[in-house]
Order: structure tokens, then sequence, then C-alpha cells
């Protein structure tokens, strides 16, 4: 509704709120999910899209499921509203239930899901399975895939065909919430312990970024440009300020006090806070608007004196990459922000011996992470002057925020707080810096607290997507299917900024010919900028893009040697001691031919099943199709050391300062486990502070598959640095048993036991501790005089703390030359993934009807949390596949843009193969980017053999496949 006296208009409604009557003042148009959170403080009812497209605002309203971001607060007047904060028993139930199949992972839609599922089983206690999907149909998950969710809701209901095994549904126990096929039942790593944040997320109390700010903060809106190029002049602001007396002030790029410029990279950090005058990208930020609600609410864009000079922008990367075309950074002549490359043998010589040889182009468009919960957060000045800002926001690198938070503001890092909230879905998307500079200098200019919240059309428009990639490639084997060669060229649009192009250019070649031996190969990449919305990181960095076209020519060469798909990659699987593409030896974990062997009894009675399927030559053609992937843990041949600190107080409280910030993926509840196990004590035993940067240590960002295997090392090397301390105390062996009681610790070796009394030990004062691991020595040079370790933990003072352990652990990797050689790893997850499809030939319409996953996770540390992974992953990838494709200015919202609801998922089987890696915590190793690499081409595959189309344009929407079926060339 656009921006009247009538639209501001406030009336005094009343209403019966979760069983009690309640009268509220409030704007009478502004809707319902609006007043919840902003007048009632009810911030449990989410808003994800404020258009009625994600259902994560939905609540009862007497006694029917509504989107509360589509009912007017004045509709209200005399209902019965139910939010996710009611306590009945079926919604206790439900919270349990979800708990206990892991249905919450970054829990922004599980207020939502909730409110559905109470609705449906209070009409209907019994359910079947359609009616549960029916019901949460309109509630957009992008973590969890939805099977847990319908599990659980099924659970609850009695009717579902495969109950909870028994678990315990305790967050901070372990012992009896073990995994039932595990025996041991008092260790933590391996149990299925729900999620340890899991209750406030199931009960609608987590924080969000936002669900929280000081009640005197002032509300910032960007402008954002409507072109994606141009250059601009600002007019006169003044006279708009005086015109809305609620504006504090209007921020400009002359106002950023210090550098105006983010990024990732040292070198390349190329974009502005505030764009100075420039604008390389439709949605790029222009102005800032602080001020009350309603003044930055009420100031249109057209009210602002924005002169723009528009030039024709370079959409796409052969317009970027053409002869004369202008650069979208003076600095970068051709255009081409990095280079990637990986040569290993004599690819001409690969090639010519072979027995078949294939080729083919492969084009995939921009993906957006379309995490339910927009970017928000808050920042505070304190002090005066101010001393220092703090900044509160959802986010997945803390203390990459607090470095270019400190460089906007031209501070020292020491004045800078990052406070994560709870991240509402990342997958890379939170990994750039959003709101936390703009937030930073609206506080310090103003020297007040300052919130926002991103409209989804906002954050769609203005965060970075999945590369779109134009990739060729060329692979070739001898007769028994061997490869012999492989070679890509592949370019990946970056948008108008560097991001984490650089990264992509890095990591496919690396993993580009996919996890095969490959004796000669040949890779080349480029990270192409152009005025799109920039690329980042986005669950593989590029991998994923690679993998289509790896998968589909391994299925050329099995179909020209006469080779079974599923034969071909057996027998090209990397296995321990083989050397990869880069000259890499596998010394350790590569399951690969473990996950091939898992699939095979699957894979040969799908193909019979779908043979009979097909025989009568039926319009709804069924096919199989299979894809390996693996995918290096951490960053490229780049150090990302990770340090925990772990302390234990005189009143016995043991802490767990934890800087892996858990976006979802379970990151809190799995480095719990680890360090529970390595310390000898219970999970329940832990208290944790996670993500502060004045608390906690730096455990580097979520990404790249790198909490459960560095931070989960980093966390075992905290909690075996502070049993060695206890254990001294009692001159005890490792293999002593550890109780703690309030303040009093229990050291049992054998017959001998001792108990401290925590709260009269006499130690030398507090100090720092040696960190363990090899890194240490380094890493304590490292931090500076705002290292955290110079402060106490929270709520203690120095000499609270009695014992500490610390522990940093960096990936032994090397640098890549020239040619792409190295150890740019010290780790690989590898998988397999099959999937079943029925295209209707008719219309060109792919329903995937099965995947069955085999990871290697080296050791599944939470079962419960990696199936959620491979769960969440397989939905993102089947969204990548067949139906996601953003396209700057069309597809800008949850409506137009289509990610897979609860109606597209297909069933879910996986395998977990557990091949150790001795590098890695307990042998565990990552899976949050593997568990989405193979699901499209498996994907693909499967097409291919339902049909004969051979697709290379991903997302392989109805249109594309009709025309590929009808023969035509495909057209966009
Ligand atoms: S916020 Fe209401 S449907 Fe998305
Ligand atoms: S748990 Fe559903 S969106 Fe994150």
């Amino acid at each position: 509704m656009q921006d009247t006296p009538l639209a501001r208009a406030t009336a005094t409604v009343l209403f019966t709120l979760n069983g009690r009557p309640w009268s509220v003042h409030a704007v009478a148009f502004a809707s319902l999910a609006d007043t919840l959170r902003e007048e009632l403080g009810l911030t449990g009812t989410k808003i994800g899209c404020e258009a009625g497209d994600c259902g994560a605002c939905s609540v009862r309203l007497d006694g029917e499921q509504v989107c509360a971001c589509l009912v007017a607060t004045a509709q209200a007047e005399g209902a019965r509203i139910e939010t996710v904060e009611f306590v009945n028993a079926i919604a206790d139930r439900l919270r349990i239930a979800f708990l206990a199949h892991g249905a919450a992972q970054c829990g922004i839609c599980t207020p939502g899901m909730l409110m559905a599922a109470t609705d449906l089983l209070a009409h209907d206690p019994a359910p079947s399975r359609g009616q549960v999907e029916d019901a949460i149909g309109g509630v957009l998950c992008r973590c969890t895939g939805y099977l847990a969710i319908v599990a659980a809701i099924l659970d609850v209901a009695g009717t579902g065909s495969d109950p909870s095994p028994k678990r315990c549904v305790d967050p901070l126990c372990c012992a009896e919430g073990s995994d039932p096929i595990r025996t041991d039942p008092v260790r933590a790593v391996g149990a299925r312990l729900p999620r340890v944040d899991g209750w406030p997320k199931v009960a609608g109390t987590d924080r969000f970024g936002a669900d929280e700010a000081p009640t005197d903060a002032l509300w910032m809106r960007v402008v954002r440009s409507p072109h994606a190029r141009a250059r601009f002049a600002l007019g006169d602001l003044d006279p708009v300020k005086a015109r809305n007396p609620g504006l504090a002030t209007i921020l400009t790029a002359a106002d950023v006090p210090g550098e105006n410029v983010f990024g990732i990279f040292t070198g390349m950090k190329d974009q502005p806070v505030l764009a100075p005058g420039v604008v390389r990208f439709r949605g790029e930020a222009v102005l800032a608007l602080v001020g009350t609600r309603a003044a930055v609410e009420s100031v249109s864009d057209a009210d602002l004196p924005i002169e723009w000079a528009i030039e024709p922008p370079l959409s796409g990367i052969e317009a970027a990459l053409a002869l004369g075309a202008p650069t979208v950074h003076g600095g970068v002549p051709d255009n081409v922000l990095a280079r990637g490359n990986l040569k290993s043998g004599d690819v001409q010589a690969g090639h010519t011996c072979a027995a078949a040889t294939t080729e083919g182009c492969f084009e995939t468009a921009f993906v957006e992470h379309a995490y339910i919960e927009p970017e928000a957060g808050f920042a505070v000045p304190v002090g005066e002057g101010p001393d220092r800002i703090e900044v509160t926001a959802c986010t997945q690198a803390p203390y990459m925020d607090l470095e270019e938070t400190a460089r906007v503001l031209g501070v020292d890092r020491s004045r800078v707080r990052i406070r994560p909230s709870a991240c509402g879905g990342g997958f890379g998307g939170k990994l750039d810096v959003s709101v936390q500079p703009l937030l930073a200098v609206a506080a310090w200019v103003t020297r007040r607290p300052v919130r926002i919240v991103y409209t989804r059309t906002e954050s769609m428009a203005s965060t970075t997507k999945r590369h779109p990639a134009r990739i060729w490639a060329k692979s070739s084997a001898d007769a028994r299917g061997r490869l012999t060669g492989f070679e890509m060229r592949a370019d990946f649009n970056t948008g108008a900024y560097a991001s984490w192009g650089p990264t992509v250019a890095n990591r496919v070649p690396v993993h580009g010919m996919g996890p095969y031996k490959v004796p000669n190969a040949w890779l080349r990449t480029r990270a192409v900028y152009t005025n799109d919305t920039p690329a980042g990181a986005f669950r593989g960095f590029g991998v994923p893009q690679a993998a289509i076209a790896h998968e589909t020519l391994m299925d050329d060469l099995a179909l020209r040697l006469d080779i079974d798909r599923w034969a071909i990659r057996r027998v090209n699987a990397l296995d321990h001691g083989d050397a990869t593409p880069s000259g890499q030896v596998l010394k350790h974990s590569a399951g690969l031919p473990k996950c091939l062997d898992a699939l095979k009894p699957d894979w040969d009675t799908a193909l019979s099943r779908v043979a009979r399927h097909n025989a009568g030559a039926p319009r709804y053609r069924r096919g199989v199709g299979i894809a390996c992937m693996w995918y290096g843990c951490g960053n490229t041949g780049l150090p990302n050391p990770s340090s925990m600190r772990i302390t234990l107080a005189r009143d016995g409280s043991l802490t767990f300062f934890n800087g892996a910030v858990d976006i979802g993926q379970g990151s809190s509840t799995v480095l719990l486990q680890i360090a529970a196990d390595a310390l000898g004590l219970p999970v329940r035993a832990f208290g944790m502070v996670v993500g502060d940067t004045d608390l906690t240590e730096d455990a580097g960002k979520t990404s790249a598959s790198r909490q459960t295997f560095v931070s989960g090392n980093a966390a075992r090397l905290a909690a075996e640095d502070l049993r060695r301390k206890i254990l001294a105390l009692a001159n005890a062996g490792p293999d002593a048993k550890l109780t703690l009681e309030g303040a009093k610790l229990s050291i049992a070796d054998g017959e001998a036991s001792r108990t401290v009394d925590l709260a009269t030990l006499v130690i030398p004062e507090f100090r720092v501790s040696e960190i363990s691991g090899t890194q240490g020595a380094e890493h304590v040079k490292a931090l500076g005089p705002g290292s955290p370790r110079s402060r106490a933990p929270a709520g203690m003072t120095g000499r609270d703390v009695v014992l500490e352990g610390l522990g940093c652990w960096d990936p032994p990797t090397s640098p890549l030359d020239e040619n792409g050689q190295g150890v740019p790893y010290a780790t690989y997850g590898f998988a397999a993934q099959m999937a079943e499809v029925e295209v209707d030939t008719v219309l060109g319409t792919t329903r995937v009807v099965e995947i069955i996953a085999a990871h290697d996770v080296g050791r599944a540390i939470n079962p419960t949390l990696v199936e959620g992974q491979i769960h969440g992953g397989i939905a993102q990838g089947l969204g990548m596949a067949l139906m996601e494709e953003y396209i700057p200015g069309r597809t800008e919202n949850l409506h137009d843009y289509l990610i897979p609801t609860v109606g597209d998922m297909p069933s879910i089987k996986t395998y977990l193969i557990e091949d150790a890696e001795l590098d890695g915590p307990f042998g565990a190793k990552g899976v949050g980017e593997p568990a989405l690499i193979a699901t499209a081409p498996a994907i693909l595959s499967a097409i291919r053999h339902a049909t004969g189309a051979r697709m290379t344009r991903v997302p392989v929407l109805p249109h594309r496949l009709w025309e590929a079926l009808q023969g035509r060339e495909e057209r966009s």
C-alpha cells in the first residue's frame, strides 16, 4: 500500500491473543505480522517476504492458518489469534518431535511450520502424509529438505510409517540420546543428539537479526540504484530533511569515515558501502535514510534529488569479454577479475590415445540463496565519541565482519564488536558483509543505535548469488572407460564486485574433472566482471556448476564405450593412495569407492524397475541417473585456522567459547559433542558462548565445509588441553574418569580417586594458556591487544576462571603453484548420488521421484545433523537443476523465484560412509557443500536416461526440456 495519511492511520484493535484478551494501538493497515512483532514483541512470528510467498509468518486466526503478513491489523478486530508462543499440548508435542527429528535447522521457518502443523492437527489429529504435505505446502524451508519436518508431524499424529526412533529430547543430555545403532551410550560423538540450540528455535524465542534492537534505535532504509550502470549526482538533501523532521540524517558516500570499500580479499576490496557517484549493478546502495521508522518509510526514492546519467550495462559474460567492451572497473581492462589454472600431464596426448572422446558446452544460471531470513541487525555506539561500535546482525563470518567494519569506520579493530544474532540461513550468502558497515556508519554518525531490516526484494537484489557459468569441457577414456584426459575452460560471471570470485576461479580447476583418476588434465577458469548482481559464495564455490559438465561427459563416455554409468565411475573413482590431478596423494579418507558400492544394489534395482515402467512407451517416462562429487574442506591452499577455548570456573561452570557461527547446520552441537568426548565430561556439563568477537577466539568463517573438520579439531585440542591440566591436578593417568558436580571435580584413576574443590583451588593468577596444536605459537603472535583472551569471559573476572583449555588448528595444506600443483586441501568429502525422475514428455515437466545419496563423511559426529545437511543440500541441488534462475530486476521475490516446496521433494535414502579421516576430529570431515553438488548432475543424467535429452543448461525448465524433446535448439 502506498504511503498516504490513510495508510498511516492508527486504530485501537481488540483481539484474543494466545488465550488472553489484548488491545493494541497500531497502524490499522499495518500487517498483523508487523504489529505482533513490533508492537507486541511477539517476534516468534517471522517475516520472510511480506507477500504471502514464504509462510514464515503463519499464525492461526479464528482457528485457521493464515499468513499474518497478508492480514491488516484492523482485520483482526475481535479475532482469536494463536502464534508460535502459544503453549498447548499439540504445539508442545510438535516442538519435541521437531527436535528429535532434526526438523529445525536454522529455525527461521520453524514457527511457521509449527503453526501450520498445529492447525492441521487441530482439525485432523490423524492426517495422512499427503495432508501433512498440503498443510505445510505454503511454508518454505531452505535448510531441511522438508522430510524431517513431515516425519516429525506424522510422528506426533501417530500416522507415520517411520516412527521416531527412541531418542532423547533433552538438549543437554547425551547418555540417553545415543543412536540406537551405536552401543556405547556414554559417548557423545556418534550420538543423535538434538541440537543444543534447538529449544529456542521451536519455542519461537530465538533472536534473529530482525528480532531485537534497542527501543530507542533509529531505523535505516537504503536507497538503491534502479540502474545497472550509471553515474549520478546528488542535489541538495537539506530540503528533504527539512520536509521530514523525523529524519536524523541522510547518509552518502561522503559520510563514510574510513575507507568506503569492502570485500573479501586484500587488494580486491572494491564494493563501496555507499556508491560515490558511480553504480555498477541494479540494487547498489546509493543513500541511506536514518530516522524514525515512519520518516524513513515515508520518503520515497522519487523524493530524492538524484540525477542519473545512465550507461548501457554489460550484462552477462559474453558482453563483458567482447572486444572493445567498456570496463566495469578501471583497473581491470579486460574485465577478468581472476584466473585459475591446473595442468598435469599432457592433455593432448590424453585425448589422442583415447578410445572415446566427448565434449560439450554447459550453462548455469544465477542462483539465489533464498534463505528465509532477509538480512537484518542493529548497531549501538558505546561511549562518547563514540569509543566503540557494537553490531548485532546475522552473519556467517563475525571476524571478517569485524575487519571490514573497522576499516570502513577507519578505526582500530579493537573498537568494533560483532555479536552474531541467530542466523536464518546463509549457504554462503551471509559471508559477505551486507548490513554491518551500513549500520556501523549510521550509528557512528548519529551516535544513536540504528537498526535495519532488508525487505525480501532488497535482499535478493543487493546480495550475492551463485556464479552463472559458461563451461566448455572435453573428456577422453580408453576402451575400459579409464579417463585418459580431461580439459575444461570455464568462465564465471562474478557480477559487479569481486566478492568470492577469486575463490571460485581457484577452486574449480582443482575439482573440475570430478573425483576421478585423471592422468592428463588442463583446466582454466576466469571470473569475469559484469554489471550484473555480484556473485559470491554459495554452497560449493563453483564446484556444483563444474560437476554438471564432468558428470554429463562421464555419461557420454559410458554411452560411447557401452559401459554401465555406475561402472565407469567405479573404475575411475579416486581411492586411498591415488594422486589427484593437483599431485596430491590421498593419504587417508577417500571413500568414493565405498559410496558407489553402497549404491550398487539400488542402482541395479532401479534400472530394472525403470525399464519395466518404460516398456509400454508411456507419456510419463522414468529414468535413473548417477553422479559423483568431491569437495576439499577449507580454503584452497590458504591458511584457515580456527581457535577454541574452554574454561572451568570456581563455581564449576564449564564454558565452551566457540567462535564458529551456527547458521543452522548444527556446528554448535557437533563441536560440543567433540569437546565433550575429548574432555571426558557429558555435553550437559557445558555452557556455551557462540561467535561474539569480544568473547570468543577467531574460529574463521562458517563456509567451505570447514567447521566440523577445522573447528572440530580446535575444539578437540582445547578440550584435550583442559583435560591435561585437570589430570595434572591429581597426577592422574590419561584414562582417568572425570565427574563434575557443582564446584566439585572428581578424578578417578583406577582405584585412586581425588576430588578437587574448584571454589578453593589455589592456582596462579589467571593467565593466557599455551595454545594446543602445531600452529599455536604462530597464532598467539598474531593476536593483537584486542584479543578476546586479554579479557575475562562473560560474567567472570579473571580470577573466576581456574582452568582453561585452548586449541588452535590450521589444516595442513600448501599453496598451489602456477599449474595448480600442491596440497590445496587437507581432506575431501566424497559422494555418489542416484536420482530417479519421471518426465512428462508432453509438457516437459520433471518430477524427481527418489534420490539415494551415499556420502563419505569420515565420521558422522551426529548422524541426524549429517542427514539433515544431506537432505537440505539435495533440495537445493534439485532447485538448481529444475527451477531456480535469478534474473536481476525480474525475479527478486519468492513468487517469481521458485525454490522447492515440500511438494517438490522426492523420497531420500542416505548411506553414511565413514571412511575415517585421520586428520579429522574423531575421523570427521565436512558435509555442508558435498550434500548439494552431485544432485543436479544426477537429475540431468536421469532425465537423459528417461528421454534421451542431453540437457546442458540449468535449470531444466519445462520449456527447455520440451524444446529438447522436439529436437529443437534450446532457447531461453
Ligand atoms: S512473510 Fe508472510 S508469507 Fe512470507
Ligand atoms: S530450518 Fe527451515 S529455513 Fe532454515
